[in-house]
């Protein structure tokens, strides 16, 4: 494996792979697998976890890496091409990017989506852009359209509570939030679960619909896995007989990057947000899922976040061991297979 920017880029076979060496890493630790070797983290964004989580993983392989963000010091930097570089940014990723790059043996990179275009986002044109400097292998710590780290750990979690691969039922929520948030957890999130063959639901108000390149895509995973994939902006016929509800806030995508119709839009909506009636007529063991960080009572409520249906936490820790799984794959000098 060299680098990691797509869920859809593995297959099956190879998404079991990394979850077996996800659980033997787990069970079976490897304190000096990456012993020497070096990860940069580039954020261009804020994150909890995604940065813990990389951070643990590679001192648990023996490892070490290095963490930039804007709010760490560095230069300002500048993305666009083509720029006369006057203003505040001093330096641009074109150099930047590269020498970080120099110090490590792998790179991952976070850059959320810029949302002016919904074409430009939905290629990922600034990722990949940024991506495609570093001579070193790169991982995908959110992009515009994709988190494929969340989707490997939120993979992980439903195997180890034996939810199905195949017949069961996987909601996708949009839930309410004040401002309006990027695209790639609910496109990733979509995708993982069309992958692992399950019968997938998405479910958000009118004006919220998911890209159609997206449903597509997720579609044609579907067909392929044994899955399929339908949407509605009816969340009770959504949630009926469903073993999973996965709640996430997204920008309206049909007035992507106007910030004040989104807002109008979603001003009407304050009560979509998961509460205990939900899951009325889920099936009786129906999990919640979300991604984290999320806020209570205006996503979901606080008695469903704390209760028995919860696994975010499982979740959350789960991003550090299939992280582990990445970095060995990607950096382990015997590169072995699980
Ligand atoms: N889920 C996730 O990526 O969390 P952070 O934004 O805190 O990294």
């Amino acid at each position: 494996m060299r680098s990691f920017t797509a869920l859809s880029e593995l297959s099956l076979k190879e998404v079991d792979d990394l979850l077996t060496l996800a659980k033997r890493l787990q069970e079976r630790p490897e304190p000096r697998a990456l012993e020497g070797k070096v990860l940069g983290l580039v954020f261009l964004n804020p994150s909890l976890r995604t940065q813990m989580s990389f951070q643990a993983a590679m001192l648990r392989l023996g490892g070490g890496s290095f963490v930039v963000s804007p709010d760490r010091g560095i230069h300002q930097l500048e993305t666009r091409s083509g720029v006369v570089m006057n203003g505040d940014a001093v330096e641009h990723v074109r150099e930047a990017i590269p020498v970080m790059a120099s110090y490590g043996h792998a790179l991952g990179i976070r850059a959320f989506a810029l949302r002016q275009s919904l074409d430009e986002d939905l290629a990922d044109r600034n990722f990949r852009a940024l991506a495609a400097l570093s001579p070193v292998p790169v991982i995908n710590m959110e992009s515009a359209i994709q988190h494929p780290c969340q989707s490997l750990a939120d993979w992980k979690t439903m195997d180890e509570l034996s939810i199905p691969r195949g017949s069961s039922k996987f909601v996708l929520s949009w839930a309410y939030h004040p401002k309006p948030l990027p695209l790639a957890v609910a496109a990733s999130t979509l995708q993982m679960a069309a992958q692992r063959g399950m019968d997938v639901t998405v479910a958000r108000p009118d004006g919220f619909e998911l890209p159609a390149t997206i449903m597509e895509g997720a579609r044609k995973a579907a067909s392929s896995s044994g899955g399929t994939v339908q949407e509605t902006n009816d969340i009770r016929e959504a949630l009926d007989g469903a073993h999973i509800l996965y709640a996430k806030s997204w920008s309206a995508t049909s007035c992507y990057g106007d910030d004040d119709a989104d807002h109008e839009l979603r001003s009407g909506l304050v009560d979509w947000r998961v509460e205990a009636s939900w899951f009325e007529d889920s099936s009786k063991d129906c999990r919640f899922m979300h991604c984290l960080p999320v806020r209570r009572g205006v996503v979901v409520t606080e008695d469903v976040l704390e209760g028995p249906r919860s696994i975010v936490l499982q979740q959350a820790n789960n991003r550090m061991w299939v992280q582990m799984a990445l970095l060995h794959r990607i950096m382990s000098p015997k590169r072995e297979e699980a």
